[in-house]
């Protein structure tokens, strides 16, 4: 049994909302949801006012998602400009270097003048309105001021996280046809180089990379690179030639701010697509209730903003509040498992959220490292990516929150835009992995496999049934893909992938993807691409990946692997299929365990029989259930005698 916290009595009285303010506030948002939303809109300014609120089907046949689509804005004025006139000086971003010697404070007046020319180089270099502009960076300043320049002429982002593969970064600079890629010379983590500009040069090379014109290069390590003189520009150079006026681009509410590449169940990754308009008020108004953000606190938020955490809760969300976002561009880790905590007392941090898989990598080290830093600044902690097991949260709650600091459990997606399930501090009792509540307007439903709806205290697949601004409008270039995705098997609702259990007082209790996806160390992964990555390999014939559960990673990745006739299998061509993958994807991707599969457990039309695959791959296959379907029933035995994980 977990232990229940009422935070009621463990944090200061003063929070933005209490218990019956955050049950009076989502009673409204359902009862009069196009009132709430109009009202919530305030928290960014309009260009134009809007006087539509909210035009959404989710029937499949008329699937359309539109918020405050008659008003205009710009996000860049939203983060930026609005608040020159009160916080100039102000700081806006902490950033804190890999090497703890190295870190900078850049206040909004600065953060101003740095946007607005980096929006003139982007323009200088071509960049127009609605042309996709793809960002391959690492966790320094002008990853966010890149962001905000975009978002400022009307160019939408698209970040590819700095670890992907050149392979990974070429089909996504394919599928959104940018023109232009910003990078830098190198990235710099843990005291290791990532070769950000070379892997670059790689994608460019890609004979599916038609479109890039310009590749923008930030001076960042003083590596020395390849050069293309007709399409690599150096920032610092452009930069000198241009003046500190950009005017914002007035956009449409529902114009494109940013797409953002993410795992699905089957086929390639898909371009997630933001909008501006309901996005922004979405990602304000979350970051200010679940992280309880006041004026003058400094937050930190230690995601890469190549995810949909980084792009939400370190660069928008916190921007257009006005507020203190740190950036870092370590790892937790370097030069000592102390890292986090040391930034927490250096710059004074009053909320940190992280991954679950960071800090089960923490607590393997001990309470030592935690214990020699003081953590008193902290005032809230708050947990993404995946479920969060009860041990991991009470090591965060009792050790690094010295048990004075709630803990959010924010439930979201890449599609979702923001936070849709969290307990809010001051207002919600925590119950360790838990993720609580709906936030306001999200109506969450349990469904059975059938699409019956689940009352009560239920287990099942998490469906939400009504849009909420920050809502992804369609996958980029391919709207049936959104339509098949989300709105198909549970029709009038949009299916999460996720299941979830709900307890008898109503909370809400995330048990990890119900379809082919995996979580690893917080991050998404289609088994289908780690498959069709394994299969391009010229000794491979086919193969399997499911997860299984992994101590640090949460996820680890088990790949089943059939070999081509005449293909002796050995570790050395173990190792060589796992760098293959890595080249391929990506280090996320790299399997944990490899095991030789002479064929695969198959029904009688030649479907994988998965739920075998995991069952094994568990080391749990004391109970497979029914294998009486399968073409040969022999293969399973073979799987079993040579399974990779054994406790
Ligand atoms: O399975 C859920 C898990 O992460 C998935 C979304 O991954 P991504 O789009 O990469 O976004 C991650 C950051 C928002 C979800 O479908 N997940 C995310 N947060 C939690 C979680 N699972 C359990 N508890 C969470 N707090």
């Amino acid at each position: 049994m977990s232990t229940i916290y009422d935070v009621k009595a463990e944090v200061a009285a003063d929070t933005l909302l209490d218990k019956a303010g955050y049950e009076a506030m989502y009673r409204d948002s359902v009862a009069d949801n196009e009132g709430f939303w109009k009202k919530q809109a305030a928290i960014v300014d309009w260009i134009k006012p809007f006087s539509k609120v909210k035009d959404v089907s989710f029937a499949r046949e008329d699937l359309h998602i539109r918020w405050y689509y008659d008003g205009t804005l710009n996000a860049c004025y939203n983060c930026v400009d609005r608040h020159l006139a009160t916080k100039a000086d102000d700081v806006a971003i902490i950033w804190e270097g890999d090497d703890p010697q190295r870190d900078l404070k850049i206040t909004y007046r600065e953060l101003h003048k740095r946007v607005c020319r980096f929006a003139n180089v982007l323009k200088k270099l071509g960049a127009k309105k609605g042309d996709r502009i793809t960002l391959y960076m690492p966790m320094i300043p002008e990853a966010a001021v890149a962001m905000l320049a975009c978002a400022r002429i009307g160019a939408v982002h698209s970040v590819v996280f700095g670890g992907f593969s050149p392979d990974a970064l070429a089909g996504r600079i394919h599928d959104c046809e940018s023109n232009i890629v910003i990078t830098a010379d190198e990235g710099l983590r843990g005291a290791k180089k990532i070769p950000l500009k070379a892997s670059v040069d790689a994608a460019a090379a890609h004979e599916s990379v038609t479109t890039l014109e310009k590749v923008l290069v930030v001076r960042n390590t003083g590596a020395d690179i390849e050069w293309d003189a007709g399409r690599d520009h150096w920032l610092h150079e452009m930069e000198a030639e241009v003046d500190d006026d950009c005017p914002c681009e007035e956009m449409s509410a529902e114009d494109p701010l940013f797409i953002l590449y993410t795992s699905g169940s089957t086929g390639k990754p898909k371009g997630v697509l933001h909008t501006t308009g309901g996005y922004l008020v979405y990602a304000a108004l979350t970051h200010k209730y679940v992280f309880d953000y006041k004026p003058g606190d400094v937050y930190w938020c230690t995601a890469d903003v190549g995810w949909v955490t980084g792009h939400s809760y370190i660069v928008y969300g916190p921007l257009a509040n006005g507020a203190i976002t740190l950036m870092f561009e370590g790892v937790p880790n370097y030069p000592s498992a102390s890292r986090f905590w040391e930034v927490c007392d250096k710059h004074q941090v009053n909320i940190c959220y992280t991954a679950p898989t960071a800090i089960r990598a923490l607590m393997r080290e001990g309470d030592a490292p935690v214990k020699k830093t003081s953590r008193a600044s902290l005032r809230l902690l708050g947990s993404v990516g995946e479920p969060i097991n009860p041990e991991a949260w009470e090591w965060y709650y009792h050790v690094v929150g010295d048990e004075r600091c709630p803990i959010v459990d924010t439930w979201w997606q890449t599609e979702t835009g923001g936070i849709l399930i969290s307990p809010l501090p001051g207002a919600t009792a925590l119950k360790p992995g838990s993720a609580t509540r709906p936030l306001f307007g999200i109506q969450p439903a349990i469904v059975d496999s059938e699409g019956v709806e689940l009352e009560g205290a239920a287990e099942g697949n998490l469906v939400i049934s009504d849009s909420w601004p920050g809502q992804m409008r369609t996958v980029y270039g391919d709207h049936q893909r959104f339509v098949d995705t989300y709105f198909a098997t549970f029709p009038g609702r949009y299916f999460t992938g996720d299941g979830a259990r709900r307890d008898k007082d109503g909370d809400y209790w995330i048990t990890g993807r119900v379809d082919d996806v995996l979580n690893v160390s917080g991050h998404r992964m289609g088994t289908a691409e780690v498959e069709s990555a394994l299969v391009a390999h010229p000794q491979v014939a086919e193969a399997a990946v499911v997860g299984y559960p992994h101590d640090i990673k949460g996820q680890g990745i088990y790949a089943y692997v059939t070999l081509m006739d005449g293909v002796a299998s050995s570790d050395d061509l173990r190792s060589e299929l796992v760098k293959w993958v890595r080249k391929e994807i990506g280090p996320i991707a790299a399997p944990d365990l490899i095991q030789w599969a002479p064929s695969l457990p198959k029904t009688r039309s030649g479907k994988i029989m998965r739920r075998i695959l995991r069952k094994v791959a568990e080391d749990e296959f004391g109970n497979l259930g029914d294998t009486s379907t399968l073409a040969d029933p022999g293969v399973v035995q073979d799987l079993i005698d040579n399974r990779m994980n054994r406790s």
